[in-house]
């Protein structure tokens, strides 16, 4: 009783933590409306997820089925099957012509579960570490949580949204960095940065003893030009890819990190305690879809076509300013024309020509009221479509 008393009158005891106040992702508010209007018989064009509409490659499928019929689904070792560490090994040199040990790939949850096992790998609490805005969100949400401090810098039109090793190292003197964080292809942008920004920005970062981490989950879905892996440009840099985007295959829940040397044994011993290991049945999948490249290059195709209706036809339908679309399956519109709210621009769309789109403020506390990001990876008629529908809708 007593107790009680107390627990009542402090009121605070089941409060959430602080670390735990991370922001939602408003595009799920865009979703729960287009739902809304499809329970409604209306029919939405998606272009709002950031997801292939194609599921996984069919090697990976008739791989898994074989594993349920065959095998038991026990834990792995925390690293990976030693299987798919060498097949994805071997990916660097068939796909960069690069060599990374298999003894260097920790197999995760996803590319997200590889943020959690990189930042606790590398810094401590109170550690800031750059990330480019606009960004994808879970890059300072994560860090948030893990007490780290996130620092945005800008990017902007002049360096195609690369990160500059000049804005790093303004950002390190104001306050010293311990880390930056940088995707190509980025997520909302859709822009990729050459070899030599991305040497250039490794470069800048190592002489100042900033920690490389770069987010190459969009790889093999470039278009401009051939992406660049930091895995073939330092051994001390962390890659985060996963089999989510290229490899279509999000809920699997599989990704893969290739890690410097001495973080090898301490992101081990973290995955043992954190989930001891990676679903074995998703990694067996994971390891054939290697084996499915040409069914996703053909997904690809679709992703490339999809990209050239909407760069010739979204300046027909009014929006003319976007980003250079480089590679993933994004792009980010100016809108600054029409709205200088693009929550409101975006849910003026939803209802009125039934397109689905995501806001920039997710991705842009700065500018994001400024830019809507359009996903392409659905079928080139929804593209088309979709067009129509905003160039009668802007009219
Ligand atoms: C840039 C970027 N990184 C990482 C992720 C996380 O993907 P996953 O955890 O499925 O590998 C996403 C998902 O949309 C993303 O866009």
């Amino acid at each position: 009783m007593h107790d009680a008393t107390l627990r009542n009158r402090a009121g605070q005891w089941l409060e959430p933590s602080r670390r735990s106040d991370v922001p939602p992702f408003m595009v799920m508010d865009v979703m729960a409306a287009a739902a809304r209007i499809e329970a409604d018989g209306g029919h939405v064009i998606h272009m709002e997820v950031g997801q292939p509409a194609a599921g996984a490659p069919k090697t990976a499928i008739a791989a898994a089925q074989a594993a349920l019929a065959t095998a038991r689904i026990d834990y792995t070792s925390a690293l990976g099957i030693p299987s798919l560490r060498e097949r994805i090994a071997r990916h660097y040199r068939d796909a960069y012509g690069c060599t990374v040990s298999p003894d260097r790939i920790v197999v995760t949850t996803g590319s997200s579960g590889g943020f959690i096992l990189a930042f606790l790998s590398m810094f401590e609490p109170g550690d800031r570490v750059a990330v480019t805005v606009p960004g994808y969100p879970p890059y300072r949400h994560i860090l948030t949580a893990l007490g780290c401090e996130p620092v945005l810098i800008e990017t902007t039109n002049e360096t195609r949204h690369a990160l500059t090793g000049e804005a790093l190292l303004a950002a390190h003197r104001k306050a010293p960095l311990k880390g930056v964080l940088v995707g190509s292809p980025a997520n909302p942008t859709g822009t990729m940065m050459s070899r030599e920004a991305l040497a250039g920005l490794i470069t800048a970062a190592e002489d100042a003893a900033i920690r490389f981490i770069s987010d190459e989950i969009y790889h093999g879905l470039d278009y401009a030009f051939p992406a660049v892996t930091a895995a073939a440009l330092s051994n001390d840099a962390l890659v985060i890819n996963s089999f989510s985007k290229y490899f279509c295959m999000t809920g699997w829940r599989v990704g893969w990190m290739v890690v410097p040397d001495i973080l090898v044994r301490p992101i081990e011993r973290l995955q043992q305690n954190l989930s001891i290991s990676v679903p074995s049945l998703s990694q067996i999948a994971a390891e054939a879809a290697f084996d499915g490249a040409a069914e996703m290059e053909e997904i690809k195709h679709g992703y490339q076509e999809n990209r050239r209706i909407l760069i010739e036809g979204l300046p027909r339908a009014g929006l003319a300013k976007f980003l250079p679309a480089d590679g993933a399956f994004y792009l980010y519109a100016d809108v600054s024309d029409f709205t200088s709210d693009s929550f409101d621009f975006a849910k003026q769309m939803l209802e009125k020509a039934h397109v689905a789109a995501t806001p920039g403020v997710d991705f842009d506390p700065i500018h994001g009221r400024s830019f809507v990001r359009f996903s392409y990876a659905r079928s080139a008629a929804e593209m088309r479509q979709a067009v129509d529908r905003i160039a009668h809708w802007l009219k």
